[in-house]
């Protein structure tokens, strides 16, 4: 379990590879506490989840996109992240907001996680990854699903990140500097 927030981020990685163990359900209340604390616009708590674990249904969800999908079919816990964008319009955000607090939790817990992107997507045959979601889990097609988030004990040895190569010159102080 990490302690210190800043060696958090250095060590967290995307983790692709997932212990073949399930995930302690006390650790999966944490990690949804987490996501249901994520901020949102205008306090509208726009996301919904949905917490997939059944082995048939992540494969089925890994055919949502040919490539960037694989660590679905490895995983103990996939959670998809969706929102309302009749109740924020900066929907994708809140989304996105939730996903990282689920990926943070996930790596102060000692798991490891991935983000896998569903909206802008398609499958092989071109058909939008949302809808392959939305009809897998039985969602309806007014809520846009954002990413899959999956989880499990590592099972892979990813370095930390380095900190020589921060891009520091996209920080811009003051003013924009053009190099
Ligand atoms: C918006 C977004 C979309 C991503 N989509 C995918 C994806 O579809 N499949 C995947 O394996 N990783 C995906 N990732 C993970 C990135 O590939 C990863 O964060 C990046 O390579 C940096 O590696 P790191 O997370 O280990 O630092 C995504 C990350 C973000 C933030």
């Amino acid at each position: 379990m990490e302690n210190n927030f800043h060696d958090l981020i250095v060590n967290r990685r995307s983790i692709r590879r997932y212990a073949d163990r399930p995930i302690d359900a006390n650790d999966v209340r944490l990690i949804m506490e987490a996501a249901l604390m994520a901020p949102t616009s205008k306090s509208s708590r726009s996301w919904q989840f949905v917490l997939v674990e059944d082995p048939e249904m992540l494969e089925r969800l890994s055919h949502c996109k040919p490539a960037g999908q694989t660590s679905l079919t490895r995983c103990p816990l996939a959670i998809v992240v969706a929102a309302d964008p009749t109740l924020s319009d900066p929907w994708i955000e809140d989304a996105s907001v939730a996903a990282t607090y689920i990926q943070l939790q996930a790596e102060a817990l000692g798991l490891g996680s991935c983000w896998v992107q569903v909206r802008g997507r398609f499958d092989a045959a071109g058909v939008p990854a949302e809808e392959i979601v939305q009809e897998a889990l039985g969602m309806p097609d007014t809520m846009p699903v954002e990413c899959i988030i999956t989880i499990g004990y590592k099972d892979e040895e990813r370095k930390p990140q380095n900190l020589e190569k921060l891009q520091w010159e996209k920080v811009h102080i003051g003013k924009w500097k053009q190099d």
